[in-house]
This record gives structure tokens, sequence and C-alpha cells, in this order.
């Protein structure tokens, strides 16, 4: 009769143990009880980078890496992406459930009313470069919004988590767009709480002298979408940093702040913005082929292809495909799109992508939308984050109310020296 356990015999010592499966895992620490001795610390599992290791359960985002499939809360991305606006996600995200009409409207006019951020931090982004990349920027005023919030370190307080949640989603966006400004040498713009989410994010950072910004219909729609397409993507590198500075109870500004450094490198939401570099460089489709052997060859990564999870077309990658045709035919085209489309087509058919099952990812058409949209490429990180935020703060949410999390806590294999005398240094 099939058992939902798992049995091990360890050859050392020639005993067995039965340890219990679960939702397709094993506790890890279930294999402690394995030992040679008494004294022995029992086994432990090693997995460098997480390849293998469930950290959390989690409700909120579903992926299956071999299909192509993302859900947020059981919900289909791609119906999400068509049908839902982004502070709708951010709702369904934090909250399990689709807001009704009135929930949608009460949580607009929350956001819409937490826009503004103190004059102080006018002056502290004034403290840095004129060239200081915005990234840097927005994770270091992020971080600085937890002093203007002390309450914020109350993490167990439900009604106060909501509060600076709130405020974190609707401040990011004119950190962002503040950010911007001061790397063009350009006056602030605040909030105009006339306009949409997106529309609003478009006003902060393009409006010159005109008395009323209007954005692009098209443009704020696609923009919003993109948002909604990276709002959450389970335990990826910058979420697994949410949690684990959360797990430490620090306050939601500085675990998001690490969760934001984390977002910042070219393996990650830096990505994007590698895309568009490499296919600057590659310059004419002629040159793709050359492009692809260098490649192969070891010397560089085709940027926007590849993922850990999917082992598939990433299904936000179709979607922004699609949107990218609907945005150039509204502000013109992006004449990098017809290197990537051959560069895609390239790859696709190349036995070194196929083997390795390396499909477009989300950076790889994202990036072509942004610079379109005169999104500058130190921006599109930045972008990536606006969208990831709800995504963050709902898995720091999640694990707040985990009974099973504890303060993250990795163990090591210590392959260093073992103990000896120390040499003063006349003897070195
Ligand atoms: N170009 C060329 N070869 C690649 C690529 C790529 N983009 N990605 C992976 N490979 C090769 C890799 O060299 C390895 O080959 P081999 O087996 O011969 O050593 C094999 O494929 C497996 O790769 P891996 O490095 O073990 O895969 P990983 O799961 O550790 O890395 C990744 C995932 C996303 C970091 C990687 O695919 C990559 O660096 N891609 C380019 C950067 C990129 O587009 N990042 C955005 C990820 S999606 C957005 C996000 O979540 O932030």
């Amino acid at each position: 009769m099939s058992k939902d356990t798992l049995t091990i015999t360890d050859n050392r010592t020639g005993k067995t143990y039965e340890v219990d499966i679960a939702n397709g895992t094993i506790k890890a620490m279930d294999l402690r009880k394995i030992k040679v001795s008494e004294e022995d610390f029992g086994l432990m599992t090693y997995d460098p980078a997480f390849q293998n290791t469930a950290s959390t359960s989690s409700k909120i985002t579903f992926i299956d890496g071999d299909k192509g499939i993302l859900e947020y809360r059981g919900y289909p991305i791609e119906q999400v992406a068509e049908k839902a606006s982004f502070l709708e996600v951010v709702w369904l995200l934090q909250n399990g459930e689709l807001p009704n009409a009135k929930q949608l409207e009460g949580f607009r006019n929350q956001v819409t009313m937490h826009t503004m951020v103190h004059e102080n931090m006018r002056e502290f982004i004034d403290g840095f470069r004129y060239d200081a990349h915005p990234m840097g920027i927005l994770l270091s005023t992020v971080g600085a919004l937890s002093t203007f919030y002390p309450e914020a370190k109350n993490v167990g307080d439900a009604t106060n988590r909501r509060i600076q949640m709130t405020r974190l989603v609707a401040k990011i966006p004119t950190l962002a767009a503040y950010a911007y400004r001061h790397r063009r040498g350009l006056p602030i713009v605040y909030p105009d709480n006339d306009l949409s989410y997106a529309g609003n994010f478009l006003n902060m950072m393009f409006k010159m002298t005109e008395p009323k910004y209007r954005p692009n219909p098209a443009v704020e729609k696609a923009l919003d979408v993109l948002f909604t397409l990276h709002a959450d993507h389970e335990q990826n590198c910058s979420t697994s940093t949410m949690r684990v500075v959360g797990s430490s109870k620090a306050d939601p500004y500085s675990a998001l702040a690490a969760a934001a450094a984390a977002l910042y490198g070219p393996l990650h939401g830096g990505a994007n913005e590698e895309v568009i570099y490499m296919l600057r460089k590659i310059g004419s489709k002629e040159r793709i082929p050359d492009f692809i052997k260098s490649v192969k060859a070891g010397e560089g990564k085709l940027m926007g292809f590849g993922h850990r999870v999917y082992k598939n077309y990433d299904p936000r990658a179709k979607v922004i495909k699609r949107l990218a045709d609907e945005v150039f035919d509204a502000i013109g085209k992006n004449p990098l799109i017809d290197i990537a489309i051959e560069l895609e087509k390239i790859a696709l058919e190349d036995e070194y992508f196929v083997k390795r099952k390396l499909y477009p990812n989300v950076d790889f058409y994202s990036g072509l939308i942004y610079e379109a949209m005169g999104i500058p490429l130190d921006m599109m990180t930045v972008l990536f984050a606006i969208g990831r935020t709800p995504g963050w703060l709902a898995q720091w949410e999640e694990l707040l109310n985990d009974p099973e999390q504890k303060i993250a806590r990795p163990r090591q294999v210590y392959l260093g020296p073992s103990r000896r005398e120390f040499v003063s240094i006349d003897k070195r």
C-alpha cells in the first residue's frame, strides 16, 4: 500500500528512517535525526542558491515553469493583464480576492491620498550626484522613508501594517519620478490626484510647462499592464530578500529597500536595461549569427533569455510582445524590435538554447516598450520595482502571519582551516 512517507537508509550506520512527505516535500529538519553518533549534529541538505528548497508555503502566486503558467491567487496572468487594473491586482495580491467596485474605489482613494512624500525627501535627493543611478536613489530613499514613519516598526499590528503597505504602493512612483527628474536636472513634479496610478507616474516623469499633463491613453494603459505583469513572481531573489529581512521584524521600508537592492542586479531586474544595450550592440539583423556564436562560445549571455523557473516561454513575455505592437501603433515603433524578433527566432531554433530550454523572459521585450515610451534605460529597473512593490509587500505580510516562520538563518558547510593557534605579527 502506498504511504506519504520516504524511507531513507543511512549506509554509514545501516539504520533506516521514515520521514513524512507533504505537498511534494520532506521537512529538512526531519533529516536531523539521521546521525552517525549521539554527538553528531545530524544530516543537513546542501543547496547553494536554493535551487531545490521551498523556503515557505504561500497562497499568493503559482508558477508552473515547465508549462509556462503564472497565476495570481489562482487567476491566470493573461486574464489579469487583460481585465484588471494594476490597483485591482495590488488588492488581489494583498487580500486574496478581487475587490468589488466599492472596495476598489476606496482603495484607489487611499493610495491617491498617500502619493506625496515629505519635502525633506527632495533635499535628500538633491544630495545625490547629478548622474546618480535612479535605482540607487530609489533604494536609498525607500529605506529613508522608515525614518519618517517610525511607527512602521510595529510590524505585529495589522492595521499599522496596512497603512505602511498603502504608503509604499503610493509613494514608490513618486520617489522613482523624483530620482529621474534629479538625473535630468528638472524640477520635481508633484502628484496629480486626478490621474490614474500609471497616468500620474507619467505626469511626474514627463510634465514640462503645460498647466495640466494628459497622458497618452495607449501609453498609460500599457504601463498599467506592465506594472501588473511584474507585480509578483513568488520566491525570486528580491522577494526572498524581502522575506529574509522581514523575518528579523525589520520595518517594511527597510525590508523593501533590501528587496530593491536585490532587484538592481543585472541577473534579476537589471536585465531589461541589459537587453537594450545588447540589441544596440548587435545593431543589425545581419550581425545576429555572429552574436549567437559569441554567446555559445561563452563570451556573454543572451540577456532576456533563460529563467531559473521557466523552462518554457515566460507567459509574461508573450503578453508583452503583444503589448509592444499596440504601443508601437500608438506612438511609433522602436527600431530595435526587428532585431529582437529575429534574435528570438534564431535562438529558439538553435540547439544550444533548445537543449537548455532557454526562452525569452519578461525582460526581453519590456525594455523595448519602455524605450519607445521615452523612459531612459537606467529607469527600467525602477519601473520593475514599482510593479513588484505589491508582491514584495503581500509576501512580507504573509510571512509575518505564518506561524511556521522564524528569523531566516541558513546553515553552512564549513570547509575552512580547523582550529589553530594564533600567530603574532612578528612571526608571520
Ligand atoms: N544566455 C546564454 N546561456 C544561458 C543563458 C543566457 N541568457 N541563461 C542560461 N544559460 C546557460 C548557462 O550558461 C548554463 O549552461 P551550461 O549548462 O552549459 O553551463 C545553462 O544555460 C543553465 O543556466 P543556469 O545559469 O544554470 O541557469 P540559472 O537558473 O542559474 O539562471 C538566469 C537563470 C535568469 C540567471 C539566467 O538564465 C541568465 O543569466 N539569463 C540572462 C539574464 C536575464 O535575462 N535575467 C532576467 C531573468 S527574468 C526577470 C527576473 O526574474 O528578474
